[in-house]
């Protein structure tokens, strides 16, 4: 039986990680070979992940990133196709939303190779979004789609997609969270290194399209973030970090810009800030693992259980909500929900569902 998982993204890496465990523990009767496409290249988006997490090393890597959508998605999609050729796998597993995931699903479903989606379902019903292009095409290309919560296994429902191709396992990111913590605890020295003491800064990241491609989202981002009374630590995105350089602008003195840092660090820095600000998908997530309050820098989120839980506010761009968000959210008791992403078994779930597809239908 052979897998052939495509990633090439920072989210990627993480849930990667807990999945190719679960599936490799199956033993040698299941293969998994691993395409990193190279969409996310520099060391500190990509190695540090493979190396923190012991994540298998890539079987290849396409080296393909930099590039706009079209020609990032194209480039991938006639590379993986050859290595589908050459590997003929059984099934093709991709994960989340972005250009890699469409690479793949689309590469394999044109050669009939069954596609599994993990993180299937999700919406924003935002089509300006790139990944929601990505979510929508990669959902309607798979034979098996497993997806995190009720919200999403009821999107599909109302996209006609069949229920019996519909896993929901729970958030496989929600099982990272509880494998790498102890980790995290044991090996980051990330607030030493920063001199931070728990609960007394809050950390925001910002790497949306729609947030970091209009000089005047940004601008005003930066201006909300102006306002805190307590120092933000901001790990910039290398796309945001182009940005700010190409409209000629500056964080201001309140936050704290370092280069993007490892997944244990990230969780050293989530779990002891005072408040998260975030466009991410995955850190809304994991402000709620750790049971911070979160803000989220957009209209809309694909994780509306965090809304109603009232364990995330979206507070856009303007600058005044940004201010009024950060000076009230500091203060206020939040509330979080109870286990909203499963039971932190979803990568075995997965595991174990594909392994017993691959047996009942191997394809080569
Ligand atoms: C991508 C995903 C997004 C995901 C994000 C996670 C798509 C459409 N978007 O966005 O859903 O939330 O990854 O972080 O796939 N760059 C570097 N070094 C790197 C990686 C990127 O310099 O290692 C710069 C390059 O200028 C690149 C730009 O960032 O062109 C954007 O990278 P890209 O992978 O296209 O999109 P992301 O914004 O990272
Ligand atoms: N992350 C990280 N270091 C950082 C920023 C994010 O390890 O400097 C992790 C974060 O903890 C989460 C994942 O990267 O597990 C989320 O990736 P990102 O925000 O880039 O993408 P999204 O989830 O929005 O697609």
């Amino acid at each position: 039986m052979k897998i052939l998982t495509v990633l090439g993204a920072r989210p990627q890496f993480v849930k990667a990680a807990v999945v190719s465990r679960a599936l490799r523990a199956n033993g040698p009767a299941l293969v998994e070979i691993l395409v990193h496409t190279g969409q996310h290249y520099d060391a500190d988006m990509s190695r540090v992940f493979f190396d923190e997490l012991t994540i298998p090393h890539p079987d290849y890597n396409l080296g393909i990133g930099g590039g706009t959508h079209g020609r990032n998605t194209g480039r991938m999609l006639e590379r993986i196709e050859a290595v589908l050729i050459a590997e003929r796998p059984d099934w093709v597993l991709v994960y989340g939303d972005t250009d890699s995931t469409l690479a793949g699903a689309l590469a394999a479903v044109k050669l009939q190779i069954p596609v599994a989606h993990i993180e299937a379902g999700l919406r924003s019903f935002n089509r300006r979004m790139p990944e929601e292009i990505n979510r929508v095409l990669t959902d309607h290309a798979a034979d098996l789609l497993f997806t995190p919560t009720n919200t999403a296994t009821r999107n599909l429902a109302d996209e006609g997609i069949e229920e019996d191709k519909v896993r929901q396992t729970g958030d496989v990111m929600y099982d990272a969270a509880l494998y790498y913590g102890a980790r995290a605890k044991r090996c980051s020295r990330i607030l030493e290194l920063l001199g931070l003491a728990p609960r007394r800064y809050l950390l925001a990241t910002v790497h949306r399209t729609e947030n970091t491609d209009d000089p005047v989202r940004l601008r005003r981002i930066l201006a909300g973030l102006a306002t805190s009374g307590l120092p933000i630590i901001l790990p910039l995105h290398p796309r945001t970090r182009k940005r700010l350089a190409a409209f000629g602008l500056e964080p201001p003195p309140t936050v704290r810009s370092v280069e993007p840092v490892g997944y244990l660090d990230m969780m050293m820095l989530e779990k002891n800030s005072a408040l998260i600000v975030t466009d991410s998908g995955g850190v809304q997530k994991e402000a709620y693992f750790h049971q911070v309050p979160c803000l989220t820098l957009r209209e809309e989120t694909e994780w509306v259980e965090l809304v109603r839980a009232g364990a995330n506010r979206l507070v856009g761009t303007d600058p005044e909500m940004i201010a009024n968000e950060l000076e009230k959210g500091v203060r206020d008791d939040w509330t979080f929900g109870m286990d909203l992403y499963g039971n932190g078994d979803a990568a075995k779930r997965i595991s174990d569902i594909l392994s017993r597809e691959c047996t009942a239908s191997p394809v080569s």
